[in-house]
This record gives structure tokens, sequence and C-alpha cells, in this order.
């Protein structure tokens, strides 16, 4: 099992990109929110950018954003491995997803839990990675939703049977106890339970094992 870091809620994100740098966690999940897809805003790109600074693991991109359009040249700029968007957007979803592959950069498809599963469909073609969402995106330090096993089920299937090489992330209340409903995931993406603890391996540690 992958792991991928979310600082969304760190209190002092420098200091905590650099313990995450001495880890081996895989990605380091960058949290962006508009203010429109989702209530809270993340700070501007130009203060964002300087986290690569402090780290020189690859980033795993989510967008929380009405217009990855604006964002996607931006990260696309940094270390960065995939750039999730959000199927729930009213943006052309097959225009952003030709902008990021445009930058060699692996596309992802960000999945809400209200959202079915069958939203996904007309862009498997077309994709590397589903973020199956286990809170309603918005904050960090949620409760994981029972409901997202039954959802990574029916996204495995899927995956499954159109026979593609897509992996499978899931994002929100991700913790020691919640993981196990998560054997269908590729990677668990975990913010507070990894940030908000002494040890930060040993936490990351506990959710591949
Ligand atoms: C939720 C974000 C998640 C979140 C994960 O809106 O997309 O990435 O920060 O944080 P925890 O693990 O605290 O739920
Ligand atoms: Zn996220």
């Amino acid at each position: 099992m992958k792991v991928s870091a979310s600082f969304l809620s760190s209190k002092d994100i420098p200091n905590d990109l650099r313990k995450l740098n001495e880890t081996d966690v895989d990605y380091i999940h960058v949290d962006i929110m508009d203010g429109k897809f989702v209530s809270n805003k993340t700070m501007p790109f130009k203060e964002m950018k300087h986290i690569y600074e402090y780290t020189s693991k690859r980033l795993d991109v989510h967008l929380m954003v009405e217009n990855p359009s604006a964002y996607i040249p931006l990260y696309a700029e940094l270390n960065t491995e995939y750039i999730s968007i959000h199927v729930e957007i009213m943006e052309n979803i097959m225009k952003d997803l030709e902008l990021i592959k445009s930058y060699s950069i692996k596309c992802g498809l960000a999945i809400n839990p209200d959202t079915p599963v069958k939203e996904l469909v007309p862009y498997l073609p077309y994709i590397d990675l589903i973020l199956v969402m286990s809170v309603v995106p918005g904050k960090g330090g949620q409760s994981f939703i029972p409901e997202t096993t039954q959802k990574l089920e029916e996204v495995r299937a899927l995956i499954d049977s159109y026979s593609l090489d897509i992996v499978v992330n899931v994002d929100g209340g991700i913790n020691q106890d919640t993981k196990q409903f998560c054997d269908k995931a590729d990677i668990l993406t975990a913010g507070s339970y990894i940030v908000g603890s002494e040890n930060f391996q040993e936490k990351i540690s506990s959710l591949r094992s």
C-alpha cells in the first residue's frame, strides 16, 4: 500500500514538510481549495509554490476548484506526479485532462461521496487515477464515511471490467482504524492522522502494514 500525506491541517507547513521528507512517504498530497467548489480557500500559488523548497517528494495535487484550467499550468511546474480534478465541476473535463497530459503529468479524477460511480465512465480511458473521497471535501480532520468501502469495491470492479490500469486513491478520515475498510485502494491519503502526530514515520508505517 502506498501512502500520500496531506498537510492541509498542518500548523507549521515548512517544518512538517521537512519532517515528511525524512520519512518513506510516497507522495505529498497538495489540497487546493478555491472558496467556490468548496467553501474554504487555500493559499495562492505564489505562496504555495514555496512548498517545493521543503520537499523532494513527488506531489499528488488535489484540485478542489471549479476551474482547474487556471491551476493546472501552475502546479505542472512543480515536482508533480498526479493532478486530480473533480468529476462534479462544470468546466469541460476532457479539456482539463488533455491539459494535464500536455505537461506529461498523470491525470486523476476525484469523486465526492454523493456522486455515483457511473459518472466516471466516460473518462476512464483517459485517466491514471481515481481519487475516491471518503469525506465531503473542504477540510481536514473529518470522520471516514463508512459507505466508502462499497464505493471502493464498485470503483475497483469498474476498472477491472474494462481491464484498465488505473490507480485508486482514497482521501479523508484515513487512520489506523479506517484503513481496514480500504483494501481495494492502492494509495491511502492521510492528513491529520500523520501531521497531527508526534512520530510521522510510525503513522505512515501503520498505514502500510
Ligand atoms: C479534504 C481533503 C483531504 C484531507 C485529508 O477536503 O481533500 O485531503 O485534507 O485530511 P484528513 O486525513 O485529516 O481527513
Ligand atoms: Zn485531498
